[in-house]
């Protein structure tokens, strides 16, 4: 099945507003209106509004980098799915390994936010990956099913089909190291048969991205891999044009 490329950007705490409508227009004027890539920017919460209405008429997409399982309550400091829908938000980033490691986020609860967002129209974008150990010690794809199995055993199978999932493997983000294509196949791989031995047409319609020191010079070549289905990109994504060639090496 052919699937439509689709690269983030992860700005995580980056950002504000001058620097936000600067890379925007230059961005903007690069990339004119998108075609055979998807392209979704996720910036810092309280920018939403603001990139909601640079983004206007664009074609590309915005996305939060996290989101509360509930729909509203006395959560100080929490932001929720309904809240995201509504300031223009279609995807979410869930359990990205910042927030699991620094922020001591669960399997549990980063289950609970993937099932948040499907309630509220959100594409989960749920990010897995091994760290440095776990991979020395062989144990990758364990990692990774057990981080699969949490959001399977909470939301069912069918909540895959349409989703997102990014493979970030742990010593690979913002370490200069990057995955070779083969590492990063071989995880997409295991991810995409894993989800199909239980629907193949969730696994089927499912974008796998990779995630971790993604640059303009090695994107072709991941973008290159069967399962590859995009990237999911931090620190390269704060110049724009470093990006905008980023998301070229997926349109092909
Ligand atoms: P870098 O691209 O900076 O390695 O970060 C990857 C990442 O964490 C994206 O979510």
């Amino acid at each position: 099945m052919k699937r439509t490329p689709l690269v983030v950007a992860n700005w995580k705490m980056h950002g504000q507003s001058e620097w936000i409508k600067h890379y925007i227009h230059e961005f903007v004027k690069a990339v004119g209106k998108p075609g055979q890539c998807e392209i979704v920017l996720c910036p810092p919460f309280v920018y939403l509004s603001q990139l909601q209405v640079l983004l206007r008429e664009t074609g590309l997409g915005m996305g939060a980098q996290n989101l509360h399982d509930s729909e509203q309550g006395a959560f100080t400091g929490e932001v929720s799915g309904p809240m995201l829908k509504e300031i223009g938000c279609s995807y979410v980033v869930v359990g990205h390994s910042e927030r699991r490691r620094l922020f001591g986020e669960t399997d549990a609860q980063v289950a609970a936010k993937f099932a948040a967002a499907r309630l509220y129209s959100l594409v989960p974008i749920l990010c897995v990956g091994e760290n440095e150990a776990e991979r020395a010690a062989g144990t990758t794809e364990r990692i990774v099913q057990r981080q699969l199995d949490a959001v399977l055993h909470v939301c069912g199978i069918d909540a895959f089909a349409g989703a997102v999932i990014a493979y970030e493997p742990v010593w690979a983000i913002g370490t200069g190291v990057t995955a070779t294509p083969a590492q990063a196949q071989a995880a997409h791989g295991f991810i995409r048969n894993y989800i199909a031995s239980h629907s193949e047409a969730s696994a089927g319609s499912m974008r796998i991205l990779y995630g971790g020191s993604v640059r303009a010079g090695n994107a072709a070549e991941l973008a290159q891999q069967q399962d590859v289905d995009g990237a999911l990109v931090g620190g390269a994504s704060l110049a724009a044009k470093e990006f905008l060639a980023i998301c070229a090496g997926f349109t092909g």
